[in-house]
């Protein structure tokens, strides 16, 4: 007898740049191991749009977090760093699986994470985002790594409305490159709220937040937001270099923050996992 496998029911809260891509990805490339069940978002027009632009109608619109959470089996937080625990919290206090993009916003929360995760025998994802090199941290850190550095380079104009940046630097018209900050990890999630997601996805997957070393530089010759990473460890020394295309939608967010999403939910919907 034929047994059809039960499709995973998907909820998006939060509907800009990364939500959208996904809910696209959901109701096409994935359509036959997942369906998108409800679309959240704090500015409700936006999940309107989205729905009417997937489904000719509002079918995804839901009016609430709590209705979004009872109708899905995973629930994809792609909102804000400030409202990302209260989705998770409620999420995983209902037993759903969660995927979190906001990873900044998880930093302060951690210890109630680990506990109400392994209390509701719920699973969460963070995908390596606009990084490479989680893979072979996550295998190096089982024994021994020593030391975790993520320098970033970005275009002075991406470093706009920063307030550390704002108070202590001018980089109007700079022609060299000029390191912002060096610090760990825990400190870089403080003062570069931009850089917030990488720096915090690092920490976790490896050495910690206070271990986890992070430089950032504005380079007036760069129109990509570069992250190298190099990890010390007795395994081995792995060096990365990402060279990060702007999301069109959203110039804040790289595009590959987005496939790596995408790439996240297949490892979770597909029988054979490939990679670390
Ligand atoms: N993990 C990563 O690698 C990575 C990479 C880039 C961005 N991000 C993070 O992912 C999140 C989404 O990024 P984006 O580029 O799609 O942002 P975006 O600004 O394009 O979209 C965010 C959407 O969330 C909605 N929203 C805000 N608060 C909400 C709430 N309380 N409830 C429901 N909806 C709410 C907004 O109205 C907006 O439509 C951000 O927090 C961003 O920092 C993560």
């Amino acid at each position: 007898m034929m047994t059809s496998k039960r499709k995973l029911k998907i909820g998006i809260v939060g509907c800009g740049a990364i939500g959208s891509s996904l809910a696209n990805e959901i109701v096409t490339g994935l359509r036959n191991s997942a369906c998108l069940v409800a679309l959240y978002d704090i500015r409700l027009e936006k999940s309107k749009l989205l729905s009417w632009q997937l489904a000719k109608s509002s079918n995804f619109c839901v009016a609430n977090l709590e209705t979004l959470i009872k109708k899905s089996d995973l629930v994809i937080e792609s909102s804000c760093a400030k409202a990302a625990w209260e989705i998770v919290r409620k999420s995983l206090s209902n037993g759903r699986k969660v995927m979190v993009m906001s990873v900044g916003g998880m930093v302060a929360h951690l210890d109630q994470l680990f506990v109400l995760a392994a209390k509701h025998n719920a699973q969460v994802y963070f995908p390596s985002g606009a990084i490479s090199g989680i893979d072979a941290l996550k295998a190096a850190n089982i024994d021994g790594v020593r030391r975790v550095v993520l320098t970033t380079r970005k275009h002075p104009d991406a470093f706009k409305g920063v307030d550390y940046v704002i108070k202590k630097f001018k980089l109007t018209g700079l022609k060299k490159d000029k390191v912002l900050f060096a610090g760990t990890a825990a400190q870089a999630v403080k003062y570069f709220p931009q850089n917030i997601n990488v720096a915090a996805v690092l920490g976790l997957a490896g050495i910690g937040m206070h271990k986890t070393k992070v430089r950032i530089i504005a380079s007036p010759a760069v129109r990509k937001n570069i992250h190298e990473i190099l990890i010390e460890s007795k395994a081995a020394k792995i060096f990365t270099r990402t060279e990060n295309i702007l999301h069109p939608q959203n110039p804040k967010t790289s595009y590959l923050a987005v496939l790596s999403a995408i790439a996240t939910l297949k490892q979770i919907l597909q029988p054979v996992k490939i990679g670390t």
